[in-house]
């Protein structure tokens, strides 16, 4: 009687321990990614919906309408802070004056976000970690720190130059270029000029420009506390660095500190089946297959330009595919009767899709890990950005094909197009490639949360952190001993030719005075 009373009692004890642990294991987290493009969602979300499952309360502020996904997630909008939104015409404007365009507007967009009321009136609540975009969205550190809490950067792209420093993972301009620069490893000497510049144009603008501005501004603006350290060093402290890329397919691969966590691909999931009227017109491709056409969420169609807009349509409809083109508009004219258009498709049911021949893409990057994950190969068309950069090495590793809008031609599409559905080494290199992603220890969004609740257990786990981070570049490239080295030589060095030069002055003079004396 006593034995059952006690094992009671003891089973109630535990189940409410377990509960209590529970309770305090269940974080409040506060993600601030309220600035950069639609697509980014694609990373972050995966990310707060794994946290939410594991009981934690994710406050996901952003710049997007969006539903909640989950009943722990809670969605504050902040509206009209898309820079990336009112970009210009991506197909007339070249590549950097569209990011320069972005650049001018970074400090006001992140000011206007953090004050945005609903964004002040998460002030009066706790939380226990803050996530935020490592870039952009530097003023929202003010948070984590009247909150005295540790934070962690998400970055839905590859690390570059400067954030790589930040992150204490001294960057590699030798070995690796920042996706701006559109250029491949190996670099030649050229290259790795123009990649130091890059890197270093990269830091100099940050550090001496855009962070002490933010600073002021946010400051200025009574936004940032007056007792927050100056942003700059602030910005040091990130716990971890959580960031899109699949360490096990970089090329060439890196050494990484422990608060670079990698979840390259973590919004990729299995196919489910397509809405009924898509998978029956699929169906009825037959055996040609379908092919799979979109430019993505940044470009607008409306801007494509008429002359490719003609070549992409009689190339489409001149093919024995089916054709689903993702297209922004209800219909086009002369639209080819193999062509469908849709606004708007589940894209990775679509790449999943057994009867998929080949995805023609502007090759942003949360595409071309789809359709690695899915094993589709690409013909890439790339506008803006990375795209340039994602494609020439999409072509580079032998899965796909990269060919740019001014060379797009009738017979050079079309020749790409039939060129890589038939192509049995790129489709064994693809196949080859969605094996190596799905084969990891965990899945990214367990990766990744693991080490979410580890910086939780260890209030922040400021020993993972690199010294790197803190000491001088000229400490950490040990650019004092080298200069002290190539100065002791060159002394040395000359030293030594004065020293010679005057020995065998004095012997020759000897050896002539001796000769004199011998013929006397
Ligand atoms: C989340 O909470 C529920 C209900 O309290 C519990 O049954 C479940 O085990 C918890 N999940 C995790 C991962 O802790
Ligand atoms: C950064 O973190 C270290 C270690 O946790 C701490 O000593 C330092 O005060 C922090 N610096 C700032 C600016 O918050």
């Amino acid at each position: 009687m006593f034995g059952k009373i006690a094992t009671v009692v003891a089973m109630t004890v535990m189940v409410m321990a377990l509960m209590v642990v529970q309770e305090t294991n269940a974080a409040r987290i506060l993600m601030a990614v309220p600035i950069g493009t639609r697509s980014h969602g694609n990373f972050y979300m995966p990310l707060a919906e794994e946290l939410a499952r594991r009981n934690h309360t994710v406050t996901y502020v952003t710049g997007y309408e969006k539903s909640s996904s989950h009943p722990n997630i809670r969605v504050v909008v902040v509206p009209d802070v898309n820079i990336f939104d009112k970009m210009p015409n991506l197909f007339t404007t070249d590549r950097f004056t569209a990011i320069g365009a972005i650049y001018n507007d970074m400090k006001e967009v992140c000011i206007k976000a953090l004050s945005h009321e609903a964004v002040q009136r998460l002030n009066d609540e706790k939380f226990d970690l803050v996530i935020l975009y490592l870039a952009l969205t530097e003023c929202f550190l003010s948070f984590a720190h009247k909150l005295k809490v540790p934070f962690i950067y998400v970055n839905p792209n590859k690390l570059l130059g400067a954030y790589a420093a930040a992150a204490g993972s001294p960057p590699f301009p030798s070995l690796d270029a920042s996706y701006m620069l559109d250029l491949e490893y190996p670099l030649t000497f050229t290259g790795r000029m123009m990649s130091t510049a890059q890197d270093l144009l990269d830091v100099l603008f940050h550090n001496w420009v855009f962070i002490p501005s933010l600073d002021d501004e946010c400051r200025a603006r009574k936004l940032c506390p007056e007792d927050m350290p100056y942003l700059g060093e602030l910005r040091y402290n990130g716990s971890l660095f959580i960031t899109n890329s699949v360490r096990t397919m970089e090329k060439p691969t890196l050494p990484y500190t422990p608060t670079l966590v990698h979840a390259g691909g973590i919004h990729c999931r299995p196919a489910k089946p397509l809405p009924e009227d898509l998978q029956q017109w699929i169906a009825g491709a037959g055996e040609p297959g379908f092919i799979f056409f979109s430019l993505g969420t940044l470009i607008k169609s409306s801007d494509l330009p008429d002359k490719y807009l003609k070549v992409l349509v009689e190339v489409l409809g001149s093919l024995q595919q089916r054709v689903l083109w993702k297209w922004d508009k209800e219909t086009m004219e002369s639209l080819p009767p193999n062509v469908r258009l849709v606004k708007w498709v589940p894209q990775q049911d679509i790449l999943g899709h057994p009867q998929l021949r080949l995805f023609i893409t502007h090759g942003g990057l949360f595409s071309t890990q789809e359709a690695t994950y899915h094993g589709v190969p690409i013909l890439g068309i790339p506008v803006a950005i990375d795209q340039h950069y994602n494609m020439r090495k999409v072509q580079k590793e032998g899965w796909g094909h990269v060919l740019y809008w001014e060379d797009l031609t009738y017979d050079n599409l079309r020749g790409h197009i039939l060129q890589l559905m038939d192509d049995k080494r790129i489709l064994d290199e693809v196949h080859q490639r969605s094996r190596l992603m799905r084969d990891q220890p965990m899945s990214p969004a367990d990766w990744a949360t693991y080490w979410v609740e580890y910086v939780l257990k260890h209030q922040g786990a400021s020993h993972l952190r690199s010294p790197a981070v803190y000491i001088p570049w000229y400490q950490l490239y040990n650019a004092d001993v080298w200069a002290l080295l190539v100065v002791t030589t060159m002394l040395t060095t000359s030293l030594m030719s004065w020293l010679s030069f005057r020995i065998l002055r004095a012997l020759i003079r000897w050896c002539c005075a001796s000769r004199k004396t011998k013929k006397e």
